[in-house]
C-alpha cells in the first residue's frame, strides 16, 4: 500500500504486477494494461486518479493517454472517488426486460442517491453498467467481482443489510487469490 500519498504499489503488489507484465514480450507491456488497472484500482481506494494512471503508464512504458483511453472506456474502472462498496446494476436488454429499471429505482430510493452517485456516508456507490455476461440470472448485480442474480427488491434489501454488517466488502483485487 502507498504511504504519505505517494503513488506506488506495495512490494507484494509490485511483484504480482511484474509477474503479469512478464507474460508479455518486451515492448508489448501494454498488453498487461487491463489487469494492472484492476490491481491499481483495488490498491488505491477503488478508483483511478490521474496520478495513479500516470504511474501505471510509467510501469508499462506507455503514454499516459493510452491508459486514460482504456480507463475511461470500460465501466469497470472508476475515474472519480467511489464508496467502499460499488454496486453495479446491469441495464442491458435481458436484465432490463426482467426488472433492472425497477431495481435501479429501488436502490436509488433506498440509498437516497442517483445512479453514478455515492451515499453521503461514503459507504455505497451505485452504477448502471452494460451486460455482465450472466444473462441467465437477469436481473444481475455485481459487487467487487461477486455476482448476485435473479434480483428482486427484497433481495436488494437483504444484500444492502448484509453489506452494512460486512465491512470486508471493499475494492477487491481479482488477481489476488487470497481475496475472500
Ligand atoms: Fe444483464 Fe447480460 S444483460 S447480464
Amino acid at each position: 500500500m502507498n504511504t504519505e500519498n505517494k503513488i506506488e504499489f506495495s512490494p507484494e503488489t509490485l511483484e504480482l504486477v511484474s509477474k503479469i507484465i512478464s507474460h508479455y514480450p518486451e515492448g508489448k507491456e501494454k498488453s498487461a494494461l487491463v489487469p494492472v488497472l484492476h490491481i491499481a484500482q483495488a490498491e488505491f481506494g477503488g478508483w483511478l486518479s490521474v496520478a495513479v494512471m500516470d504511474y501505471v503508464a510509467l510501469l508499462l512504458k506507455i503514454l499516459p493517454i493510452e491508459v486514460y483511453e482504456v480507463a475511461t472506456f470500460y465501466t469497470m474502472f472508476n475515474t472519480k472517488p467511489v464508496g467502499n462498496c460499488v454496486i453495479e446494476i446491469c441495464r442491458t436488454g435481458p436484465c432490463w426486460l426482467l426488472g433492472a429499471e425497477e431495481i435501479i429505482l429501488h436502490l436509488e430510493k433506498k440509498l437516497n442517491v442517483k445512479i453514478g452517485e455515492t451515499t453521503t456516508d461514503g459507504r455505497f456507490t451505485i452504477k448502471a453498467v452494460e451486460c455482465l455476461a450472466d444473462c441467465d440470472h437477469a436481473p444481475v448485480i455485481e459487487v467487487s467481482y461477486k455476482y448476485f442474480g435473479n434480483m428482486t427488491k427484497t433481495k436488494v434489501d437483504e444484500m444492502i443489510e448484509n453489506f452494512k454488517n460486512n465491512n470486508t466488502i471493499r475494492h477487491t483485487n481479482p488477481f489476488n487469490l487470497n481475496n475472500s
